[in-house]
């Protein structure tokens, strides 16, 4: 299919794809086991420029488009979903929010090692009883004059353990609700700042998930970030944003699942031949290929919109919800092609199927991406 990208969005693609195959492939399997996170692969993602793709060049950034950030997120996530979010989170819930709504001062001392890779962001909203329902934050940012002092845990948060800049959601004025919340940037080294316990997850288990826990932590009111009562109107800005990153992932598990089942499927012999001689594999690469097709169009044409500057509420979250969707029906499909094989590490879509799982999830689940998109058709 003719995308019509340009040179440039497909020598980012072939650069994501290149390093994807010979930094990210080997250890990837040992990496899942063990939970370990990427740190050396993440270092030369930065380096590579992976890690603030859509920053301007003024702030350390690539200054590239969102179809050029999603073709590369799709190679990436092919082969490793965990260096993958780290990827999204850094580039689109971190990077873009302090961008788009940071003061000159803010982007100055943040933005730029973000955008360089020097340092990694962490995105901090959800809590343990503040998921779906983000409005209802009991992390509170007490005004004191100059300073804001917090009180709260976050949870279930990426990079919890290795950010070092944390854009950290609290509410100020609890009588304001949604209006009283502000997003504040926390510094690891702030007094009062507990990294928590890491959560042992189903999937992407090489990225790094922590609780957060905040008593007393003073924040500069500097490091506020837009005016008062601003922080829930940046969070769904900023997850709006993050949603293209994600269903670029879920696409890429997905591409990277179907790839693998479409080469065993010409390898492996069953009945006297290969297995993709058989009609019952032809129909599942024929329903796999037309989902991946159909969530690559909606993931394009959500890029494209930002890109355009328009208003891409309702087609990030379309993307995402049927990238997401996609990932989970194809690789428990490439499974199943893969037959026993495909049940053991070593083929790789055993953990590609536990990696989809949490593009229905985080981000906003299945459900908020249906009550986003019918809100915008409705309004
Ligand atoms: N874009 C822009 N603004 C939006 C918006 C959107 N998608 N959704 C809501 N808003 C605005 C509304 O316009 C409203 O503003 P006003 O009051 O000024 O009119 C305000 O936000 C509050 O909106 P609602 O009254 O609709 O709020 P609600 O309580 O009904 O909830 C929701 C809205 C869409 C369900 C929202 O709570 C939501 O998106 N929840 C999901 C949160 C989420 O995605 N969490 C993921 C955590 S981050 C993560 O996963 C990162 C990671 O580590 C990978």
């Amino acid at each position: 299919m003719d995308y019509n990208f340009t040179e440039e969005q497909l020598a980012v693609k072939e650069a994501a794809r290149e390093f994807a195959e010979m930094e990210l492939l080997p250890g990837v399997i040992e990496r899942d086991e063990k939970e370990i996170f990427p740190a050396e692969q993440v270092k030369k993602m930065g380096e590579m420029g992976f890690l603030g793709m859509m920053v301007s060049p003024d702030y350390g950034g690539g200054g590239m488009d969102t179809v050029s950030y999603v073709l590369a997120m799709e190679e990436i996530a092919k082969v490793d979903a965990s260096a993958a979010v780290v990827m999204s989170v850094n580039n689109s819930l971190v990077c873009w929010g302090l961008e788009k709504y940071g003061t000159e001062e803010q982007k100055q001392k943040y933005l730029t090692p973000l955008a360089k890779g020097e340092i990694i962001g962490a995105f901090c909203l959800s809590e343990p009883e503040a998921g779906s329902d983000a409005t209802s934050q009991r992390t509170t940012a007490e005004d004191m004059g100059d300073y804001y002092v917090i009180n709260g845990t976050k949870n279930w948060i990426t990079n919890g353990g290795t950010a070092s800049v944390y854009l950290v959601f609290a509410q100020t004025d609890k009588e304001k609700r949604h209006h009283g919340i502000n997003a504040l940037i926390v510094e690891k080294d702030m007094p009062g700042f507990v990294v928590g316990k890491k959560e042992k997850k189903l999937g992407i288990r090489g990225s790094d998930t922590h609780s957060l826990m905040f008593t007393d932590v003073k924040v500069p009111k500097a490091n506020r970030i837009g005016e008062d009562g601003f922080g829930f109107k940046l969070a769904m800005a900023v997850l709006n944003g993050g949603r293209i990153g994600i269903a670029a992932q879920a696409l890429g598990i997905a591409a990277g699942a179907y790839e693998r089942a479409l080469k065993y499927s010409k390898e492996r012999k069953a009945f006297g031949v290969e297995i993709s001689k058989h009609q019952a594999i032809q129909f599942k690469l024929a329903d796999m290929a037309t989902k991946i097709e159909a969530s690559r169009l909606l993931v394009l044409a959500a890029a494209r919109l930002k890109d355009a500057n328009e208003d891409f509420t309702k087609a990030s979250a379309m993307a995402k919800l049927f990238a997401s969707q996609t990932a989970m029906d194809v690789t428990v499909e490439a499974v199943q092609i893969h037959g026993g094989y495909g049940y053991v590490q070593e083929f790789h879509v055993e953990r590609m199927l536990r990696d989809a799982k949490i593009t229905q999830i985080y981000e906003g689940t299945s459900e908020i991406q249906k009550i986003v998109i019918s809100r915008e058709i409705l309004k």
